[in-house]
């Protein structure tokens, strides 16, 4: 192999620069020609395809969002836009593919290695932290930070003024940011779309919490909680308590930026260079992951079929420490 190309693609993660770093200096390291393909796979379906260089990735470990910019492509679900991206990489004679993303990045490149062969090694870059292969994806650690910091302002608020406060953390499919920004912020409750939680469970938490003399509460939410979104979640519970002081605040896309933390950038630095090593191992349709500090490759249908837990020891310790 002696020429490659990457990508980032879906939601951007903080740590994606640090990856993208990685795998370029990586790369030339190990004497391969390297390209990024801006935009993801809509940018492979309009040929944007360029050399990178060691300086290309200057100054960028630090930073959040992505140098190479992301989509989420329509085009490339069609086998017509697939078909394009195909001869745009045999053009530039792209003989394996680096993808930084989360499932549906991995869902295209799986479909992608199934149509047209070309070896593809995914690393995760999620602040969702829910793909199956990897005990953490960039961008998780600072998301939660994130969201961390901005519980804990609103916590001195919610105290000041005796009111409850629930706070929606992003996470579709999965409440990873939820139970651990909820443990590290001292949430009353966390609700997540992997347990079930009740409006009554609610109501009387608070109302305990009340009872336990707690004159402020927080309720951290999973924006996928089965229950709904925190807002509409907050109008129940407030129907049925009016004399509670009730606010809600969304965290929304500010979980998705700013510098990653030095955890992202580390374990970003550890996978882009795994990767390319995977790429010249002979790797061909793998992602690669860390699972108890060590590098590991899992084959992508697994790691988008599979679904990753929530770690039951940290759901019982949020229910311990929330009396
Ligand atoms: O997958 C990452 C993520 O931030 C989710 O947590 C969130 O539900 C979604 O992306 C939001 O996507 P978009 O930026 O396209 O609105």
């Amino acid at each position: 192999m002696k020429k490659i190309a990457l990508f980032t693609s879906g939601g951007d993660a903080p740590g994606m620069n640090a990856c993208i770093r990685s795998v370029v200096r990586s790369a030339i390291y190990l004497d391969l020609e390297v390209y990024g393909i801006k935009y993801g796979y809509d940018g492979m379906i309009r040929g944007e395809i360029q050399k990178m260089e060691s300086y290309s990735v200057s100054n960028i470990v630090q930073t959040g969002g992505t140098i190479l910019k992301s989509a989420r492509s329509e085009d490339f679900r069609t086998k017509e836009g697939r078909e394009k991206a195909y001869k745009n990489l045999k053009k530039h004679g792209i003989e394996g593919l680096i993808a930084i993303g989360g499932d549906g990045t991995f869902t295209g490149a799986n479909l992608f290695y199934d149509e047209f062969g070309i070896p593809v090694v995914g690393a995760p870059g999620t602040i969702d932290n829910d793909l199956y292969g990897s005990d953490y994806t960039i961008g998780f650690d600072t998301a939660v930070n994130t969201a961390l910091d901005a519980i804990d302002k609103i916590r001195d608020t919610a105290a000041s003024h005796d009111r409850v406060f629930f706070i929606e953390v992003m996470g579709r499919h999965s409440g990873y940011i939820a139970i651990q920004s909820g443990i590290g912020g001292g949430a009353e409750m966390v609700m997540v779309p992997e347990t079930s939680t009740t409006i009554d469970d609610v109501i009387k938490k608070l109302k305990d919490g009340r009872d336990n003399k707690k004159t402020s509460s927080i309720v951290v939410v999973a924006e996928g909680d089965e229950q709904g979104s925190a807002l509409q979640i907050a109008e129940r519970v407030k129907a049925e308590t009016p004399k509670m002081d009730i606010r809600v605040t969304s965290l929304g896309h500010i979980q998705r930026g700013g510098g990653p933390t030095a955890f992202d950038r580390i374990l970003a630095s550890r996978l882009g260079l795994a990767a390319v090593e995977g790429l010249m191992n002979g790797e061909k349709n793998v992602m690669v992951g860390v699972i108890d500090n060590k590098i590991t490759y899992t084959n992508l249908k697994l790691a988008i079929s599979k679904s990753k837990p929530l770690n039951e020891e940290l759901i019982r310790l949020t229910k311990i420490l929330s009396i």
